[in-house]
């Protein structure tokens, strides 16, 4: 794994675009998979800026988000539909319809979910996935206890993720307790993963992921059997690390690399 720590949410946003639109920019047919939450949203609207620019285009991409609450309608504005459409989707060159979410609403809901993860597979997989990671150490949705090998299907919410993701809904009673979402063992497909991590309240779950057992107690511990992940922090989410002035030494070299000098 590599860590490039920043010291603003900001400036890491700024790096993780970066070393996204340099991939799409190499392939503009690129499959990219997508997370929701406030973690990526700076991320995304540098995106936006970039394509408004013209310095990239998201015209043949094609993308699958990583999760969906269950019983939200699309066009519910906490909904993870509504949520992409508005932070990123509007904003871009993308073709609406190459852009799946999938369908919280969905009545056979194995259906949905085997036909979500064929629709990737028939699409080549993944070559980026975006994550966020919870104070839990959830990624997607799998919660602390998810097998490692999981694929895409329903889910229920922690206490702590219902918690957490209060703040975006009037009272905690309106948090959905049950979401459809990709499987560990779904993301673990994508060929390189992008993960972002910012504030204090993630530092216990950055050090857990980066430097703790590889655990199905802490979910994003999985990503150190990854060959290819780019974490990116700020100060605050990288301060329980042990390593971190040698992860991020390494990482900023490593990084200029890749975007290429
Ligand atoms: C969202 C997702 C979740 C979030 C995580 C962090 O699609 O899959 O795992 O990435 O809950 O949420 P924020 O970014 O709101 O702190």
């Amino acid at each position: 794994m590599e860590l490039i720590i920043a010291k603003t949410k900001e400036e890491a946003s700024r790096k993780a675009a970066d070393l996204i639109a340099c991939a799409v920019r190499k392939d503009p047919k690129i499959v990219l998979g997508l997370a929701t939450g406030s973690t990526p949203e700076t991320m995304y609207s540098n995106l936006a800026e970039d394509c408004k620019a013209g310095k990239v285009t998201f015209a043949d991409v094609k993308s699958w988000n990583l999760d969906e609450y269950v019983g939200l309608e699309p066009t519910h504005d906490q909904s993870y539909r509504y949520f992409m459409n508005a932070k990123l989707f509007d904003h871009i060159d993308i073709n609406k319809e190459n852009t799946h979410v999938l369908n919280g609403l969905a009545t056979d809901v194995n259906a949905e979910c085997e036909a979500y993860e064929k629709e990737i597979k028939d699409a080549g997989g993944i070559a980026i996935q975006v994550l966020g990671i919870g104070s839990d150490g959830h990624i997607a949705f799998n919660e602390p206890g998810s097998s490692l090998v999981s694929r895409t299907r329903k889910v229920a919410l922690t206490p702590q993720t219902i918690q957490d993701n209060a703040r975006f809904f009037e009272k905690a009673e309106d948090v959905p307790r049950f979401a459809l979402s990709m499987g560990i063992g779904t993301i673990m497909e994508a060929k390189r993963i992008i993960i972002l991590a910012f504030g204090a309240n993630k530092a216990d779950a950055v050090a857990g992921a980066f430097e703790g057992a590889v655990s199905a107690f802490c979910p994003a511990s999985i990503l150190q059997m990854h060959p290819d992940v780019w974490f990116f922090c700020d100060e605050a989410a990288a301060a329980n690390l042990k390593l971190k002035d040698y992860y991020a030494w390494h990482g900023e070299e490593v990084l200029k690399e890749e975007l290429g000098g």
